[in-house]
């Protein structure tokens, strides 16, 4: 969602703030702004659209301020316009702030400080924070903003310049991520580390209730009741080219393509030299006399989460249950200390699933994150941590994160059912091996590109589209309808396939396309039964297959993909592959924003 970048230092300012700003694009935003300090005066850009549009307008000016704060936002209160775009100023126009997350007492400050003659400019909950600040400004800026925080209730990361002190910016954090860089000529804040790659060359993460102050020399936490903190620096290992996309056409191209290695690396960390043992150093000393595990999660995760539920359910004799994060908090889930719950996020920092875990935690749950960014809310606030280890992902629809998670949640559960003696030695190695043949089996599928991509021509106008499957590719099924819906803004939908008989077979007729995921490992006669109905309807059948040569299949279908032949606990990931090529080369042909569908936000930290 929104990001923030910032910059003190001696280079000048506006270059780095768009080259952070640019970086940051991914997250998802409908409007764009920079503070800077130009010759010793606030000074703002702000416009809706694109970070480009604002770049070629400011570029057009000679400016040389070396002090400045940007910011990416995506709409909640108030709408995507100029007057609402950050940063937002103080009454008198000299402290600037930036602002990711929500302020949840608003309206009451925004309420006294009118009263006391404040002047609002926006309708945003963010500009409450500029006129808070000016509140206090007869303190040191530093002490100010941490007065000012304090009145403040929800989630925020912000950062804030004042004109006054034109060599300093001051950021704070509750809840929304926010990290300090160490460059060669100055020192950098942002929401998301690839947004200062190449420029800064330490990082180190603010934790919550933390304010800092960032000097051209280096930067000082306190916390908000004004106590020193020291906050370590570590090496940025994020390097230029992982945020590049490297001659492909999109990221999210570059980001499928990288799943044999996303998912090699994220297997090999955990698997002994011995092929036989596995390893989560994260997870510590897990009690796992546990009685019950749910996974939690939102979106693709949760379709991750819910492919573990099939393959845990058959190793471990307790009951298994992914629970999308928003509805675990609605409702009351029977939650007791024996309960295992994993929180599922590529982020860590997906609000639903974080507010999912701290209900867990407050039912004493054990939690577990699986996440794919180091140091996350997530991670720091559940009792173990295993990490996906798919590099960061910068398209908005999440692709080798996905195999990524699936291939951890895998071992995870083998780990966990071979410590609690439910499987033997020996199975745990015959899966392994089966495993370690995944990375392979999806170079093997990327080479049938060209195949998707001619499927994807032929059905790039249809307005609706419907994914079927059973058992552990029911997930994937829906996975492909959710890709195909973010990235094409085609309505999609993914059923289990015994289940299209009572309702959704009523949209079938002759412009319908119904994806079908058939193995011979997952209920194959059942399957071909489904497409019979479908055919019966006219429907339009394309097959993905890993059973070559069958005359009851190939009298039905329309257009067949085959897939290779694979173990049970490879196929989810192996039929994925396809149906996010799918859904990529037919948003391509619509034309739409692949990295950057409408809408949508890479995390979400609205709930
Ligand atoms: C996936 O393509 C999505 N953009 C979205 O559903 C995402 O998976 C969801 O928001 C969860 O994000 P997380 O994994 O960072 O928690």
């Amino acid at each position: 969602m929104c990001g923030i970048i910032g910059y003190v230092g001696r280079e000048p300012v506006v270059p780095l703030l768009f080259e952070g700003l640019k970086r940051l694009e991914y997250r998802g935003y409908d409007s764009a702004g920079i503070a800077i300090l130009e010759d010793g005066h606030m000074t703002l850009f702000r416009r809706a659209g694109k970070v480009g549009q604002l770049e070629s307008e400011v570029s057009a000016r000679k400016l040389s301020a070396r002090t400045g704060i940007g910011h990416t936002r995506w709409a909640t209160h108030g709408a995507p316009t100029a007057e609402n775009a950050h940063p937002h100023l103080d009454c008198r126009g000299k402290i600037a702030v930036v602002h990711n997350g929500i302020i949840e007492n608003f309206h009451s400050l925004k309420e006294s400080l009118i009263a006391s003659g404040h002047r609002f400019r926006s309708q945003t909950d963010s500009e409450v924070l500029a006129h808070l600040v000016e509140e206090h400004m007869d303190e040191d800026l530093l002490r100010a903003v941490a007065a000012a925080v304090s009145k403040a209730e929800g989630a925020f990361a912000l950062a804030i310049l004042s004109e006054d002190d034109p060599e300093r910016i001051i950021v704070a954090r509750r809840g929304s991520p926010l990290v300090l860089g160490k460059g060669k000529c100055g020192t950098f804040v942002c929401s998301d580390i690839p947004a200062i790659v190449g420029n800064a060359t330490q990082v180190a993460f603010l934790a919550d209730n933390e304010v800092a102050e960032l000097t051209p020399e280096g930067f000082h936490v306190i916390d908000f009741n004004g106590n020193e903190v020291k906050r370590p620096l570590q090496p940025v290992t994020i390097d230029t080219l992982s945020i590049q996309k490297g001659g492909f056409k999109h990221f999210m191209l570059k980001e499928i393509h990288e799943q044999p290695r996303a998912v090699g690396e994220t297997l090999r960390e955990k698997i002994g030299a011995d092929a036989s043992t596995i390893h989560f150093p994260g997870l510590g000393e897990l009690d796992t006399d546990f009685d019950q595990v749910y996974f939690i999660a939102c979106g693709t995760a949760y379709h991750a989460s819910l492919v573990a539920e099939c393959l845990w359910e058959r190793i471990l004799p307790v009951p298994i249950q992914a629970v999308i994060a928003s509805e675990f908090r609605q409702r009351d889930m029977h939650i007791t200390p024996r309960t295992l719950v994993v929180a599922v996020s590529q982020s860590g920092e997906t609000i639903d699933t974080l507010m999912a875990v701290r209900r867990a935690k407050e039912k004493q749950a054990r939690t577990i994150a699986l996440v794919n960014s180091i140091g996350s809310a997530i991670e720091r606030e559940s009792d173990g941590v295993v990490y996906t280890r798919a590099g960061i992902e910068i398209g908005v629809a999440a692709t080798k994160t996905f195999s990524a998670q699936i291939a951890a949640l895998s071992l995870l559960g083998l780990y966990l059912a071979s410590k609690r003696g439910e499987i033997t030695k020996q199975e745990v190695r015959s899966k392994l091996a089966d495993l370690n043949f995944l990375p392979g089996q999806i170079a093997e599928v990327l080479t049938r590109e060209e195949e998707v991509a001619a499927l994807a021509g032929r059905f790039y106008g249809a307005s609706d589209f419907l994914f079927l499957a059973r058992g552990s590719l029911y997930p994937i099924a829906l996975e492909g309808a959710l890709k195909l819906k973010e990235i094409s803004y085609i309505h999609a939908e993914g059923y289990p396939a015994g289940e299209m008989k009572h309702g959704p077979i009523a949209l079938i007729d002759e412009r319908m396309p119904v994806v079908v995921l058939m193995s011979k490992h997952v209920a194959y006669e059942k399957v071909l039964s489904n497409i019979e109905e479908v055919k019966a309807r006219k429907g339009i059948v394309i097959v993905l297959t890993d059973q070559p040569n069958d005359p009851a299949l190939t009298r039905l279908v329309d257009y067949t993909l085959l897939l290779p032949s694979a173990a049970p606990i490879s196929l989810p990931v192996i039929y994925t592959i396809p149906l996010q090529l799918l859904a990529y080369h037919i948003a391509v042909l619509r034309g739409t924003d692949v990295d950057q569908p409408r809408n949508l936000a890479k995390t979400v930290t609205v709930e």
